[in-house]
């Protein structure tokens, strides 16, 4: 009687024997594949040299990981998936438990010398060790690249912009009686890839990626090439908010200002500050566009118009400020010619000259002719009704005010003719407002129409 045991460990055993007689080395020998064999690495896989390797291949986009607009840099991280024929190799699975394929380290088979035309940077991406061969010979390899490549980016419409970038594949050496190259999938399937792939996108929206097939000659050769177009939607909010918001925010601010009393220059000085600001932004705005000089970005027209109708209206409040200047000096002047006519008259006009601000020297003086106007129907009312010696002290004292009232109508033709600068500036304070406005609200209109269009 066997202890079960025993017999669980001869069959056990059984089982073991059984798989190692099905290894993957036994193909490996069978190939006749080492890792010093020449025949296998040295030559592109053909048996009759006048054949060409047909490659197959796809470039999956895994990550965009930068756009550099200043630069000209777009760096994604892509899946490149290779698949050629290697006419030195073929097993019959049957012979070998059924093993249909085997992976094998990429150094040890030819592998086409693929490379990327935009590429501007050697891949320091971690590799993919092993590839891949079927019994009837088919090599597939797979390997993720980050392409640090160039891509022309026209920025005109930043940040509402829609980038397309390349990435041309093909052989550097094997001409295109050599190695022939075919895209694997077509593009509506590999944008599905990429689509259900894509892992990080940062500030873009991937749309759509295509694939052509081109021919490229130089000198006596023909290269084939596919070339992978990448297009891709910034994501502006980000932009908006930090960007193109504050500067509309100081735009308004700078509207606003209109309605700020204008004393000693405090508008001035609002004006000033709010340009100052906008200037600051302009410097981060340099950061991040390249300088093209073919077309200007839209940005950029925004931003210094923006300027511009600020600077504009900066001018305009000098200008005001200037002539309401020139006003309270004409003012200040005549007051004190009035001062000295005022003393000859041996008039005195108290509250009035007691007064320090210049400004409202006229008001004064019109405050002070109101009263006399009162004064004179009583003083006449005195006149006549009262008949006695006292009546001559006050018929002196009307006379009196007789004269200080041609003085005070005097006065007030000054005050109309002192204050034609103010009245202008009045004017040109509002007639810049409506056309400041009208012509922010046309500019707004025209940049948001060439944004979104
Ligand atoms: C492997 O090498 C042996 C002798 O070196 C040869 O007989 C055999 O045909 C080779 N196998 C293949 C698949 O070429
Ligand atoms: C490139 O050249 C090959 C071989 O001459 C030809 O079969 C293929 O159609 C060409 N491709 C293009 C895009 O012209």
């Amino acid at each position: 009687m066997m202890h079960p045991a025993f017999l669980l460990l001869i069959i056990f055993t059984d089982g073991t024997f059984s798989k190692e007689a099905c290894s993957y080395q036994d193909v490996v020998d069978y190939l006749n594949l080492t890792t010093d064999n020449s025949l296998f690495k040295m030559t592109r896989p053909v048996l009759d040299y006048r054949d060409s390797t047909v490659v197959k291949l796809d470039i999956i986009l895994y990550a965009i990981l930068a756009v550099i607009e200043k630069t000209q840099t777009f760096i994604p991280f892509v899946w490149v998936l290779t698949m050629w024929n290697n006419e030195r190799i073929s097993w019959d699975p049957a012979q070998f438990c059924g093993i249909t394929q085997i992976s094998i380290p990429k150094e040890m088979l030819w592998k086409p010398d693929l490379f990327i035309y935009e590429m501007v940077q050697k891949n320091d991406s971690p590799l993919n060790p092993y590839m891949r061969v079927s019994h009837d010979g088919t090599v597939t390899a797979e390997e993720g690249i980050k392409v640090v490549s160039t891509c022309k980016m026209d920025v005109h419409k930043f940040p509402f912009d829609t980038q397309s970038c390349n990435i041309t594949i093909g052989s550097a050496i094997h001409g295109v009686d050599e190695i022939r190259l075919f895209p694997f999938s077509n593009s509506s399937r590999i944008t599905q890839f990429s689509q259900e792939l894509i892992k990080s996108q940062g500030e873009w929206e991937f749309l759509h990626q295509s694939v052509t097939s081109l021919n490229f000659t130089f000198g006596n050769g023909t290269w084939e090439t596919l070339r992978y177009t990448l297009i891709m939607k910034r994501r502006p909010l980000l932009h908006v908010t930090n960007f193109l918001l504050p500067i509309l925010f100081f735009l308004i601010l700078d509207l606003a200002s209109f309605y700020i009393a204008d004393h000693r220059g405090e508008k001035l000085g609002f004006k000033v500050t709010v340009l100052l600001a906008i200037s600051v932004l302009l410097l981060i705005l340099n950061d991040i566009l390249p300088s093209v000089s073919h077309k200007i970005p839209l940005i950029a027209t925004y931003c210094i118009v923006t300027f511009a109708l600020m600077l504009l209206s900066l001018l305009e409040t000098i200008l005001v400020t200037y002539l309401m200047e020139k006003d309270s000096a004409s003012q200040a002047k005549l007051r004190l010619r009035d001062d000295r006519e005022v003393k000859q008259e041996t008039v005195t006009i108290k509250n009035c000259n007691t007064e320090e601000k210049k400004q409202t020297l006229c008001l004064c003086i019109c405050k002070a002719s109101d009263e006399s106007h009162e004064l004179m129907p009583v003083a006449q009312e005195v006149d006549t009704s009262i008949q006695s010696v006292e009546s001559n002290a006050l018929l002196l004292i009307l006379e009196e005010l007789k004269e200080l009232q041609n003085i005070l109508n005097l006065h007030l033709g000054c005050r109309q003719e002192g204050g034609k600068s103010g009245h202008w500036a009045a004017r040109i304070n509002k007639a810049f407002f409506i056309f400041y406005v009208a012509t922010v609200s046309l500019f707004l209109s025209f940049i948001i129409f060439s944004w979104t269009t």
